[in-house]
């Protein structure tokens, strides 16, 4: 539906864009900067951490950038390997000051810094030592790396976000580490509830040390459609976003785990080990609101017991039609949508999914919503001009922040908009070859050529609906 007068953006509405470490600071071993397990596991046919986009020694010219493009927030994450190099103890100076640099410079230039705690960037060493994620041990060295940011960035940073995209952390295999003599599925949801006691552990810490801030976290969500009215498709769409999503939102805002999917866990051997007082930690530690990263929306059908298991093959190369989808039999098999265009990665753009999903969280959870990463990755080149003419990124967040006002008349708390990204970045799947949002930079994934800046079309529309807040889409 349309409304006849609809409201416009909250005038305090915080037009943003996102980022993350390791995928734009470069500098990896730099100033004392250990390395974490994405530095070593990221997909190595394309281009490695050690440079991409040198934001580590370029960061004043691109807060410049963020101010021209009319910024009022930035969403950027801090490496765990860059403060503490062993993962705990000693801080590392030249570390936190980077990042007290940062702030200071965003701060001058009118941006308010929004920080993620944690995207994908274990140190290396903590993995070594005792299997990272997968041992109860992280909790208190995640903590303790909490303590030393909210300590020195508590004062001058009010949002923060805890992980990003824990979901989706299970998904990739280069994002965590997996002991591969044992039950992926059984370590995955171990994993899992260890990563929830961690961030939930942050939050009350967040509570004492930095009393006035914000928290939440980042969640990837990309909602299920049913392929028909089948209502066997309609069970299987509902089955498969408990699975993707809802175990770990309701996990965060309530502290339990849906039965049916705490049943099937128990069924198959997979539950994980929950020990006394861990769901009184989690329910207590409820967040502000909640970060939403929506690229797309998925299909699935019911999936008959006597298909074979496949798992995601993801399309890292941008041909389309690469993509193999997911099946479990006897849940849900994945599929695809004759009524959307797909990206060269087969990602379906769906705007309308993304007011259907804020007004879900929101019936779901009444929070406050931020949508902390949202855009389109296209393979980009400079025309002779020194142009890029991104007009279907353009279109693309039009369409998706039109969804965003109407999902706001709907009711929904919507107070910000990080797309992703602010500049070009090493992909998490597909190195430079797969390029977002506003500044170019001139570098491929095995030529650094100048790593100049290049505004990009997309730069001054945004700047536009910026300056009109949002009255000019
Ligand atoms: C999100 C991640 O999953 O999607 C980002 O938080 C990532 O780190 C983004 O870059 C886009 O994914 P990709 O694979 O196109 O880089």
């Amino acid at each position: 539906m349309k409304y006849k007068n609809p409201t416009a953006f909250p005038q305090d509405f915080l037009w943003s864009a996102a980022t993350s470490a390791y995928q734009i600071e470069g500098a990896y071993l730099e100033d004392g900067k250990s390395l974490s397990v994405v530095d070593l596991n990221i997909n190595s046919a394309y281009a490695d951490t050690s440079i991409t986009s040198d934001h580590y020694h370029r960061f004043k010219e691109d807060v410049a950038l963020m101010k021209e493009l009319g910024l009022k927030a930035y969403r950027f994450s801090i490496s765990w390997p860059r403060v503490l190099p062993n993962g705990r103890g000693e801080v590392n100076k030249k570390g936190i000051e980077f990042y007290l640099n940062l702030v200071k410079e965003l701060k001058e230039n009118g941006i308010e810094p929004l920080a993620t705690i944690y995207h994908f960037d274990l140190p290396d060493c903590l993995q070594k030592e005792y299997g990272g994620w997968s041992s109860r041990k992280i909790i208190d060295d995640f903590a303790y790396y909490c303590e030393v940011l909210f300590e020195h960035l508590g004062e001058n940073i009010k949002y923060w976000f805890t992980i990003n995209e824990q979901s989706n952390m299970f998904l990739l295999p280069y994002l965590m580490v997996f002991d591969t003599d044992k039950s992926l599925e059984k370590q995955k949801y171990e994993m899992n509830h260890i990563m929830t006691l961690a961030h939930a552990k942050s939050i009350q810490l967040f509570r004492e040390m930095v009393p006035s801030g914000k928290i939440g976290p980042a969640i990837g969500i990309s909602p299920n459609y049913p392929k028909s009215c089948d209502p066997k498709d309609i069970q299987a769409s509902r089955e498969a976003d408990d699975f993707r999503t809802y175990l770990f939102t309701d996990l965060y805002v309530y502290g339990h785990y849906r039965p049916n999917i705490w049943k099937y866990m128990l069924e198959n051997n997979v539950a994980p080990t929950i020990m006394e007082g861990d769901l009184e930690l989690i329910a207590g530690s409820k967040p502000d609101f909640l970060g939403l990263n929506y690229y797309q929306s998925r299909v699935v059908a019911y999936a008959p017991e006597t298909l074979e298991n496949k798992d995601i093959i993801l399309n890292t190369g941008g041909n389309k039609g690469a993509t193999g989808y997911e099946v479990i039999p006897g849940i849900y098999q994945g599929s695809s949508n004759q009524y959307l265009e797909k990206t060269d990665w087969d990602w379906e753009v769906d705007p309308i999914g993304l007011r259907v999903l804020l007004n879900d969280l929101n019936d779901r959870y009444h929070l406050p919503i931020i949508i902390t990463e949202n855009g389109i990755g296209a393979i980009e080149e400079l025309t002779k001009e020194r142009q890029v003419h991104d007009y279907y990124r353009i279109n693309y967040l039009k369409n998706h922040l039109a969804q965003c006002r109407l999902a706001i008349n709907d009711g929904v708390k919507l107070f910000g908009y990080c797309p992703w990204s602010f500049m070009d970045l090493l992909s998490t799947t597909s190195g430079f070859r797969k390029r977002y949002e506003f500044v170019f930079v001139n570098r491929e994934d095995e030529d650094l050529m100048d790593l100049s800046r290049i505004k990009k079309d997309s730069f001054y529309w945004y700047k536009n609906i910026i300056e009109t807040n949002g009255d000019m889409l």
